[in-house]
């Protein structure tokens, strides 16, 4: 036997039965040839002579023209039952559309009901929000949600792409942990076995440092837990973070590397989600021009800024949401704030050696009001100072002695930093509120379904 290149080679999509059968997304082959296609009705009318029935399949949309005079009763009957979301199956003619080129449209030969759908409760008019969440596994059939899944689907697969072409190695961090990350105010415990208290992961950032230590580049992509009573637009209880963590990089080499990151990332959702763009009525001019480098504040100038805009924020204050706005009003592009005072920043974080006042983090401010939507910083690598740290701030040693190990053997400058997907593709994708940006959301309120 040979050995192949470990890249699948598609000859024959397993899932189609017969040569006509195809989906949405590939009709441009088929200009002019009969097909098959299998989906769902999203919306039907019918008036006189012509039935037009729009249909979706999960690849895409298609508008299906039934001329009358060509099809059978039977299939005249078959119409009549297509109520929205019924599954269908039709056949027909592929076309261009006369006007909008690189439209196609089916001419109908045949349409068969699977399932007729009756009193589909998400009809075509306005719900409250309350009302789609309850119905959350229905809604995600619709089309911005539709949208937004296809993009964050894309955000998934260009974070991979690009961290895999650094050399990075995919490490996966645990979820159940015995300690915090990000601070114990926000964590939810479960008890565990007869070994006492555990918590859900804020963030897999400890565990990949000592990844890192063995990988040189390493990055973890899964499901964080924060349990602050945030009833934000921007907050979740359940979420995806990707960590990454690089051995031997500065925090201004962070930096590139996370403006080179997301610049990547908006590339890719440009060239592959124009229609689902369009579809959430995202206006792309500013992620067009998302190129590095970004802008780079220092948390002190940020203040002065913010300060001079008539905010109360102070010197050691956090930005809150209004900080946010006015920053909003003040750039269109994206904004590193750096150097951070240690005071309000988590205790892995190296100090600067020309200021021990603030640290060597940086966040990064989404344009257009989405806020932080990234958060990284150089790790502290000597035993000593970060021992001191923590033990001023109530860290136990006990608990965190494994962390401190990694400063004991061969300890290297590191850095790393996360993003949070959902807040990534929030921004990108231009969507209301972050619970549409998930499957199914996690919220202050709402577990279910
Ligand atoms: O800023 P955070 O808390 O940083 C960390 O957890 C670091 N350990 C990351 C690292 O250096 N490896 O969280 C990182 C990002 C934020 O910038 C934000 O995008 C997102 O996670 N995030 C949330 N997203 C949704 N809901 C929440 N409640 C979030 N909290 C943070
Ligand atoms: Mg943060």
């Amino acid at each position: 036997m040979t050995t192949q290149a470990n890249t699948p080679i598609i000859t024959e999509d397993v899932f189609l039965t017969s040569p006509k059968d195809t989906r949405i997304a590939n009709l441009a082959a088929r200009v002019g040839q009969e097909v098959t296609l299998h989906g769902w009705v999203n919306t039907a009318r019918s008036s006189g002579k012509i039935s037009f029935i729009e249909l979706r399949d999960g690849s895409g949309y298609v508008q299906c023209v039934g001329e009358h005079h060509l099809l059978s009763p039977e299939t005249m009957t078959e119409i009549q039952r297509c109520s929205q979301e019924s599954s269908i199956t039709v056949d027909g003619v592929v076309q261009e559309h006369p006007k909008q080129k690189g439209v196609y449209e089916i001419n109908l030969r045949r349409v068969q009901v699977l399932h007729q759908a009756l009193d589909y409760p998400l009809g075509k008019k306005d719900h409250g929000p309350d009302f789609l969440l309850e119905n959350r596994h229905l809604w995600l059939r619709s089309r911005t949600q539709w949208a937004i899944q296809r993009i964050r689907n894309t955000i998934i697969h260009a974070t991979y792409e690009f961290f895999s072409a650094y050399g990075f190695i995919k490490i996966d961090a645990p979820i159940i942990t015995s300690t915090a990350c990000e601070g114990t105010t926000t964590l939810f415990s479960m008890d565990y076995h007869d070994l006492g208290k555990a918590y859900l992961s804020q963030s897999g950032q400890l565990y990949i440092e000592a990844a890192v230590m063995s990988h040189g580049r390493v990055f973890d992509f899964g499901p964080v837990f924060r349990a602050e009573k945030s009833k934000t637009k921007k907050h979740l209880s359940e979420f995806w973070m990707m960590d990454a963590e690089m051995a031997f990089c500065t925090h201004q080499q962070n930096m590139r590397f996370q403006e080179e990151l997301i610049s990547y990332i908006i590339g890719r959702v440009l060239a592959l989600n124009q229609a689902e763009l369009a579809t959430m009525k995202r206006n792309t001019a500013t992620l067009e021009k998302v190129k590095p480098p970004f802008v780079r504040l220092t948390h002190a100038q940020v203040v002065q800024m913010l300060q001079k805009e008539g905010a109360t924020i102070k010197a050691n204050d956090d930005l809150g949401a209004p900080d946010e706005a006015i920053l909003a009003k003040l750039f269109d592009v994206p904004v590193f704030i750096e150097r951070w005072p240690a005071e309000i920043k988590a205790f892995y974080m190296k100090r600067a050696s020309d200021d021990p006042s603030v640290v060597l983090a940086a966040d990064l401010m989404a344009p257009e009001g989405f806020g932080e939507i990234l958060g990284g910083s150089q790790r502290e690598d000597d035993y000593e100072t970060l021992k001191k740290r923590m033990e001023s701030e109530n860290v136990p040693i006990s608990e965190f002695q494994w962390y401190l190990d990694l400063r004991k053997y061969g300890s290297v400058p590191h850095a790393g930093f996360g993003f949070g997907l959902e807040r990534l593709v929030n921004w990108i994708s231009g969507a209301e509120h972050i619970r549409e940006t998930i499957p199914f959301p996690r919220l202050l309120y709402r577990f279910k379904p």
